[in-house]
């Protein structure tokens, strides 16, 4: 595996599927941080307060990785690549997961609940957490990506 440790969010329309993924990846020694929604509660809430709570501690480097799950993944996408050195990437079959971490090095997965069978969610999760980074080529490419970072942070 990976990590050692993941921080783990959800909004409530992927609640279900965030206890699945935490119970599989406590089976493999990974200590998990699960930044909500909780499983005590139905409210429909905002999908970007749940993202920001996890990539924070990845883009702070108090986290080495991430899993951020909504009803797509991409709303969670979207939140947690606003943060420095957050790599955040939705998959959706064996192939995209593979090569986010083999040629983009993910640090934060993002999973639709509501577009995957939620086994086959489980099948991905298990890919992504045991493919390793390629280097090489596709180092040099994600330096680009920080550079554009860097670039063009704005801060407030
Ligand atoms: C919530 O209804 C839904 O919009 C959210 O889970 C997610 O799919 C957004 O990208």
């Amino acid at each position: 595996m990976n990590f050692k440790s993941i921080g783990i969010a959800s909004d409530h329309a992927a609640r279900d599927l965030k206890s699945l993924i935490v119970d599989y990846v406590k089976l493999h020694d990974i200590r998990v941080i699960d930044f909500g929604i909780g499983s005590d509660t139905n409210k429909s809430v905002d999908y970007p307060d749940y993202a920001a709570a996890v990539a924070r501690e990845v883009s702070d480097g108090k986290l080495e990785a991430g899993i951020a799950v909504c009803g797509t993944g991409i709303g969670m996408s979207i939140a947690c690549n606003k943060f420095p050195g957050v790599r955040a990437t939705v998959v959706w079959d064996d192939y995209s997961a593979r090569m986010s971490r083999e040629h983009n090095n993910s640090n934060l997965l993002c999973l639709g609940a509501r577009t995957l069978n939620h086994h086959r969610a489980i099948d991905l999760v298990k890919i992504w957490l045991e493919t390793r980074f390629s280097g090489e080529r596709h180092q040099n490419r994600l330096d680009k990506i920080r550079e554009i970072e860097k670039k063009n942070f704005k801060p407030h």
